[in-house]
Order: C-alpha cells, then sequence, then structure tokens
C-alpha cells in the first residue's frame, strides 16, 4: 500500500476504518450458521491444558470442503498454534488449489462459549489477510460469541495497512 506521494512530505494525519456487522445467529444465512456451528463444535477438541481457553475454528473452501482446527498447546509455550492459524495451513497443506471463502471461530472457557465474540491475535488476523489475499475475492470472518455474532466481509478488515507479499518488493 502506498500513502506517500512523492515531493510531499508535509506531515498527514490518516485514519484506518474498519467495517464489520453485528448479528444475531438467526440472521445468519445457513452456509454461515453451519460453519459457525462447525466452529462451536470444535471447542471441545481443543488441547489446552495450560490457559483451559477452548478456540475452535471452521474454514470453508470454495469446493465445499470444511477444514476444521482448534487451538494446540505444548508445555513450551510458543511452540502451541491458535485454532484459526490450525485450520488455515490445514487448508493450504490439503487443498492448496482452493480458495477459502469464509472462516469461523468460537471460544469456550469456564464451561460456556463467550458471551462476546473472542477476537483473533494479531499472528492469525496475519495468516487470515495472506490466506484471503492468495487467490481473487475476499474471505468472510464470522466470529461467534453466545449474546451475538460479528461478520467482517474481509480478512482485510481485521488488520488494515497490513503487510502483504507486494510489501517485500520494497
Ligand atoms: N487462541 C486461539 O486459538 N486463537 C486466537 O486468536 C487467540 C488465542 C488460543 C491460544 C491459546 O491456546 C489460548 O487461546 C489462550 O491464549
Amino acid at each position: 500500500m502506498y500513502l506517500c506521494a512523492p515531493n510531499q512530505n508535509i506531515m498527514k494525519k490518516k485514519e484506518l476504518t474498519s467495517t464489520f456487522t453485528i448479528y444475531q445467529m438467526d440472521e445468519l444465512d445457513q452456509e454461515q450458521r453451519e460453519l459457525v456451528e462447525v466452529a462451536k463444535a470444535q471447542v471441545h477438541k481443543s488441547y489446552s491444558p495450560y490457559s483451559h481457553f477452548q478456540v475452535g475454528a471452521a474454514a470453508k473452501l470454495a469446493n465445499g470442503v470444511i477444514i476444521k482446527g482448534s487451538n494446540q498447546e505444548n508445555a513450551a509455550y510458543p511452540s502451541g498454534l491458535c485454532a484459526e492459524r490450525t485450520a488455515l495451513f490445514a487448508a493450504g497443506a490439503t487443498y492448496p488449489e482452493e480458495k477459502v471463502t469464509m472462516l469461523a471461530i468460537a471460544c469456550f472457557t469456564n464451561g460456556h462459549y463467550t458471551a462476546e465474540p473472542g477476537s483473533p491475535c494479531g499472528s492469525c488476523r496475519q495468516v487470515m489477510v495472506e490466506t484471503e489475499h492468495r487467490y481473487p475475492g475476499n474471505m468472510q470472518v464470522l466470529l461467534y460469541g453466545e449474546t451475538c455474532v460479528y461478520v467482517f466481509d474481509s480478512a482485510k478488515d481485521l488488520l488494515p495497512l497490513s503487510f502483504l507479499t507486494e510489501d517485500l518488493q520494497g
């Protein structure tokens, strides 16, 4: 992304905006609801003996296949991986030629799903953006909470001004 016009070094304030929509579960369409249900079921596959915070993820591919993920922790803490990246990397490893069109995430702790949707960590946002960017079109991100669901039409709305493969060109 290029924001610096040549020969223009005057200080300028910029604003980064991010848009998402808040829905009730019954306001989602069937495809969205089904993917959220898969993410919700996945929390119970989480391996999280250290945080006791269970996260489930479900990635829908263009061919209709759903790839599942959950957070996988490790006694050497940084060796663990979040649910979102577990699902997205499995999708890329298994179906590299298929676009990921939708990703749903749910969090569960202390015996119940979180009331508010969980907020994906920065590393997962970075991976979401590149996953979306790999193929044309957007990847919708659905964050489930007991009280509402946040729907981001693009992963880029979760990480404005993100670092993309083009940025490596300098
Ligand atoms: N976690 C995820 O799986 N996704 C996120 O986006 C945030 C955090 C996991 C990592 C760790 O296993 C536990 O939640 C507590 O941080």
